[in-house]
């Protein structure tokens, strides 16, 4: 359906922020100030990452640099501790870097206006507005993945939603609502409902519809069709999956990360593994670790039931720049434990690949 012909399309934005006001959240560490710089690092810190998992590093980066300022005056490698187990690398070496463009190109300040703010590194469209709308009251649309499933389903627009077709839908339907608000609309409550709908309401399965302020005119409630919507990302095409693995050794001991339950070799403990290079030498970098100086070493292929996995295995020895934090679900594993470990089988056999260069250190894989 049509954004612009929608019945009920002046009641959208008002019926959110009643809702915010009602159910929203209102305790979360960065909604006490309208002070721009904890605004944008709450942002950053929260794409793709759970709230739950941000209040924490928040605070405690926060503790550490208080003010623009300070953060743009500390170096990359005071800065990635604070980040450690956050994940996606580049995003703590944006943020660092839009600091600096901050306090050299804006006095100090971030600017206000959201195309003045997406040009800054690791501020997208949907960021920018969010801290436009958060910080200046600017009457701009967000667009996260949350949001995108509130506005698939009350609309019914179907088709991949990371595809370029439905993404220009769905911010028209954003704007849409915005055009048709009160001109006096309350955009910092407009904008955490939405947030707070997308992740506690209109989840993706199981949605809580009987609570949910849009329920009269949603379209996937009306058809019984918010299983269908979004619309699931095309699965890809395969038979055939690449992988990069670390083999990441300090002092002897050798970086190991737990699988989840599900999935391949679930519960087992396996190397870090990631799906390209670019994710690799992320990892790497939030380790204190640089990829550059690692070795590539023979590929090697896991054949599963229904897949075949290629492994490209990377060895990398310490020191490294500084004591690494791994991420909960990783350990470092003294080379004498690994006979003992839950290993996969392929990464035992890498494991024991390595045991030359490992030996020439002094140790071995018994
Ligand atoms: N996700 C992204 N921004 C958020 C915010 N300000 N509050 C809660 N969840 C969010």
């Amino acid at each position: 359906m049509l954004a612009n012909a929608h019945p009920a399309l002046e009641d959208f934005a008002a019926a959110i922020v009643h809702w915010q006001q009602q159910a929203g959240r209102h305790d979360l560490p960065w909604q006490t100030s309208r002070d721009p710089y904890p605004i944008w690092l709450s942002e950053i810190m929260l794409q793709q990452t759970q709230v739950s998992t941000v209040i924490n590093y928040y605070q405690r980066f926060l503790a550490r640099f208080p003010t623009l300022q300070a953060l743009a005056h500390a170096t990359q490698d005071e800065v990635m501790p604070y980040w450690a187990g956050l994940g996606y690398y580049a995003r703590a070496r944006n943020l660092h870097r839009c600091a600096q463009q901050v306090a050299e190109q804006w006095g100090g300040q971030f600017p206000r206006e959201v195309c003045d703010l997406q040009q800054l590194p690791g501020i997208g469209r949907s960021t920018a507005a969010a801290i436009a709308a958060f910080a200046y009251g600017e009457r701009q649309a967000i667009m996260d993945g949350n949001v995108k499933r509130v506005f698939t389903r009350y609309f019914g627009l179907y088709g991949n939603p990371a595809s370029r077709a439905v993404e220009i839908e769905l911010w028209d339907c954003a704007q849409s609502v915005l055009d048709a608000a009160d001109p006096k609309l309350d955009m910092a409550a407009y904008t955490q409902g939405l947030m707070d709908l997308g992740s506690g309401c209109c989840t993706r399965s199981r949605p809580s519809c009987e609570q949910c302020p849009l329920n009269t005119w949603c379209y996937a409630r009306l058809e019984s069709r918010q299983h269908e919507l979004p619309t699931p990302k095309p699965k890809k095409a395969g038979r055939e999956r690449q992988c990069k693995m670390l083999i990441l050794e300090q002092n002897g001991k050798i970086l190991l990360e737990h699988r989840p339950s599900r999935g391949i070799w679930g519960g087992l403990w396996s190397l870090p593994q990631y799906d390209d290079q670019h994710a690799l030498a992320d990892a790497c970098l939030g380790l204190g670790a640089d990829i550059e100086q690692g070795q590539k070493m023979a590929s090697l292929l896991h054949v599963f039931s229904h897949f075949k996995l290629h492994i490209e295995p990377w060895y990398l020895r310490g020191p490294l720049t500084r004591v690494a934090e791994p991420s909960p679900e990783q350990a470092w594993v003294a080379v004498e434990d690994l006979p003992g470990a839950a290993l996969p089988a392929p990464v035992r056999k890498l494991l024991c690949g390595i045991n030359e260069i490992i030996g020439s250190a002094g140790k071995h894989i018994p």
